[in-house]
């Protein structure tokens, strides 16, 4: 079944150039980015964002990470899109991830992971709509 799904290249990917890099991947498995756009996220869309993860203790640390440095939001899209781009990131941990994932080629630690994705589509649908409205997004 044709989805979308959200993605987030993050901070610590846009600051080494690793855009392309990291499209490169996102391509080769076959998703299609569908919309993007490279912005400096607010602390007010930040926190919005992650509003599911505020009683965390590394809420603030991960809301000043996200703020630290432009990122570029993006919509993919493809068969099973939300679980596909799961596989191609890699679990949240790079100590964990597999080998070819984003995050195993290129995330720090399990804050500088490179890229964010949507656990879920009814969470994709809530995120794309954060970020961009339906003229954005060119299938
Ligand atoms: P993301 O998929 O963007 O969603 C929530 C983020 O919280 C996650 O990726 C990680 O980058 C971040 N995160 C999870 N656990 C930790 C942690 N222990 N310390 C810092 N950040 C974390």
């Amino acid at each position: 079944m044709t989805e979308r799904t959200f993605s987030i290249i993050k901070p610590d990917a846009t600051e080494r150039n690793l855009t392309g890099a990291i499209n490169a991947v996102i391509e080769a498995s076959g998703l299609r980015i569908v919309a993007q756009r490279r912005i400096r996220m607010s602390r007010a869309q930040a926190e919005q964002f992650y509003g599911v993860h505020k009683e965390r203790p590394f809420f603030g640390e991960l809301v000043d990470f996200m703020t630290s440095g432009p990122v570029v939001v993006q919509v993919l899209e493809g068969d099973n899109a939300v679980a596909a781009y799961r596989d191609v990131m890699g679990a949240t941990n790079p100590d964990n991830a597999a080998d070819g994932t984003i995050r195993k080629l290129f995330a720090r630690n399990v804050g500088e992971n490179s890229v964010h994705g949507s656990d879920s589509a009814e969470n994709a649908a809530i995120e794309i709509a954060q970020f961009f409205s339906a003229d954005d997004i060119v299938g």
